[in-house]
């Protein structure tokens, strides 16, 4: 392990491209904020420019290809069976371009955590950026949640907001809410490895009581 630092905790991260979420947990790892080590970083896509980070700072790389499964339930079993070789403490969904089953979900309660960026539930998908300009929206921003099997559907832990200004085009506004994302993505991981957000079911808990609402930062 290149970096040094070595915690109880692990994380793995699963990208589908650049990667710049996971390489902000990372940092937030070396520098202590989040206590733990991001360990495996796992990309459904061999050309992930993420994977070449996580190379060179000696963390481990899987590729699961989905192109080279015959369905979903194989390639969700080999995606499990990757990240369960190194039992992570989390698994945070950063980027990661694949809708996974309850089959898959079922296997991490509580432990699988995705980020989104738009405030859920608005503008679930892609291209929230463009969604927002075409609404004609005054906020936009970023939403962390549990993972459940529907698209951004799972409950929701916390969300960043920023304001749409007059002259946004989907580039400015992406600087912006990435800015938050990193943020925010790794104050909620923290939460989630320190115990103070849990889920049951459909519910979110913020230490041990109902969180009604998804805090905002
Ligand atoms: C981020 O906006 C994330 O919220 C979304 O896809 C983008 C990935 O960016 N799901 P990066 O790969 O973390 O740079």
């Amino acid at each position: 392990m290149k970096d040094g630092k070595r915690n109880s905790k692990c994380i793995s991260v699963l990208i589908s491209g650049r990667g710049s979420n996971m390489q902000a947990i990372h940092q937030r790892c070396l520098d202590g904020a989040i206590d733990a080590t991001v360990s495996h970083v796992i990309s459904n896509n061999p050309q992930a420019a993420g994977l070449r980070y996580a190379e060179q700072h000696g963390i481990t790389t899987t590729v699961v290809d989905h192109r080279k499964y015959d369905d979903k339930t194989a390639f969700d079993r080999a995606l499990a069976d990757s990240i369960d070789e190194h039992q992570p403490s989390l698994v945070a969904l950063a980027g990661f371009m694949r809708v996974l089953s309850a089959e898959f979900t079922d296997r991490y309660p509580g432990r699988l955590i995705n980020i989104h960026p738009s405030l859920l539930p608005r503008h679930r998908g892609l291209n929230t950026h463009r969604k927002v300009l075409a609404g004609g929206d005054r906020w936009h921003g970023c939403s962390v949640h549990f993972v459940s099997p529907a698209l951004d559907g799972g409950p929701l832990i916390a969300r960043s907001i920023v304001p749409v200004l007059p002259d946004d085009t989907p580039d400015s506004l992406s600087d912006r809410v990435l800015q938050k994302e990193h943020m925010l993505y790794s104050k909620i991981i923290s939460g989630c490895l320190d115990g103070d957000y849990s889920c049951r079911g459909h519910s979110v808990f913020y230490r041990d009581m109902p969180l009604r609402y998804p805090h905002t930062f």
